[in-house]
């Protein structure tokens, strides 16, 4: 079976073809970021206006990439929500009008089923079941995943989510949109400990973790930083915060993921979501090893990452998370968006 995956839910078109018996043949992504750039963010309209334009062209280019046409596709899958309501509507207006002209089904598909999926297309796989750290623009959360379809919230971050902490924190370090990439690049020029940051709800006992505040750390770092340098912001000082604001996120989410694995007795770590692309954490978790009592031997954990370029958003996640829901596909009628849509809803 082929299933065409297209991802619209913010700012990358995303068009993929996964076939059930040779893998993901086809993935092809087109990124807004130097569109949304001189607006230092997303413009949800501008958003869903270019999603619109490239969707023709890249599905084709995804079957030519693939060696195939449109008459081989068995189903179409989707990206329904959580996301912008407009660029939501691009790809669902799209994928449904494609299906229905073809005369084949829709698979409505969860962002962050997609996500948390997306190390399923590595050449390495987890096994069932597994820790999935999400931790994209939008969220930040635990899930126990048991099987497709069969998941639990473990935990969340209260208010901004990791990657949206990433991004406003580079932006008032005056980066370029979207700044959390650059920013931990500039992490890796800075001194240690030349400034530390807090670690909010690191011993809170549970999974639910806080980003705003640190946010607000570093912008009271900063103003004094300006104060004493006649309003400038050297940009030696600015690497070393941008490494004690990267290290401040790594530590909590380090010391979460240690508490997710201990709570679910799981060993397995699945880490997803363009935060999943940060080399500091990468690094820490790859060698993350637990102690369920402090007395007792540390063991280790296997820590899965999906392909970089498959942390981002992208189609391929949503062709696989469709391909693994064929059961699901329904006739393209009418349809609908679901721009916040809690993942834990999905009744499968
Ligand atoms: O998963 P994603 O592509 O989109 C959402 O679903 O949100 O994640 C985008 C987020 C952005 O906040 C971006 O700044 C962050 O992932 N990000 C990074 C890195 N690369 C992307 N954050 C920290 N370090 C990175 N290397
Ligand atoms: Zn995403």
């Amino acid at each position: 079976m082929l299933v065409l995956g297209i991802e619209s839910s913010c700012d990358e078109t995303g068009v993929a073809l996964y076939s059930t018996e040779h893998g993901l043949i086809g993935n092809q992504l087109h990124t807004q970021m130097a569109m949304h750039a001189e607006y230092g963010g997303v413009v949800p309209e501008l958003a869903s206006r270019d999603h619109i334009r490239r969707l023709v062209p890249l599905t084709q280019a995804c079957l030519h990439e693939a060696g195939k046409n449109y008459a081989d596709i068995d189903a179409v899958a989707y990206t329904q929500g959580p996301g912008l309501g407009g660029a939501l509507l691009a790809g669902c207006a799209y994928a449904n009008a494609l299906a229905f002209s073809l005369g084949k089904p829709v698979i409505p598909v969860h962002h962050l089923e997609g996500h948390l999926l997306s190390p399923l297309l590595a050449e390495e796989k987890p096994d069932f079941p597994f820790v999935a750290l999400l931790v994209s623009g939008g969220h930040t959360q635990f899930m126990a995943v048991r099987g497709i379809g069969d998941y639990e919230l473990l935990g969340e971050s209260v208010d901004d989510a990791a990657g949206e902490a990433f991004d406003k924190t580079a932006k008032l370090l005056g980066l370029p949109y979207p700044g959390g990439a650059k920013l931990s690049e500039l992490a890796k020029l800075g001194r240690p400990d030349a400034f530390t940051f807090p670690r909010p709800m690191l011993h809170s006992r549970d999974l639910q973790m806080s980003f705003s505040g640190l946010k607000t750390a570093v912008l009271t770092a900063v103003q004094n930083v300006r104060a004493e340098h006649g309003g400038s912001l050297p940009d030696a000082i600015r690497n070393d915060i941008c490494r004690a604001f990267q290290d401040a996120v790594v530590d909590v989410l380090l010391a979460k993921s240690r508490q997710a694995l201990l709570h679910t007795g799981y060993r397995t770590l699945v880490v997803a979501g363009g935060v999943g692309a940060n080399w500091k954490l990468r690094a820490e978790l790859a060698a993350l090893q637990v102690r369920p009592t402090p007395k007792a031997k540390p063991e280790a954990v296997r820590t899965y990452f999906p392909p970089l370029p498959l942390c981002t958003d992208n189609g391929a996640m949503i062709a696989f998370a469709g391909a693994m829901h064929l059961q699901q596909a329904q006739p393209a009628a009418g349809f609908n968006v679901r721009p916040r849509w809690p993942l834990a809803e999905i009744v499968r």
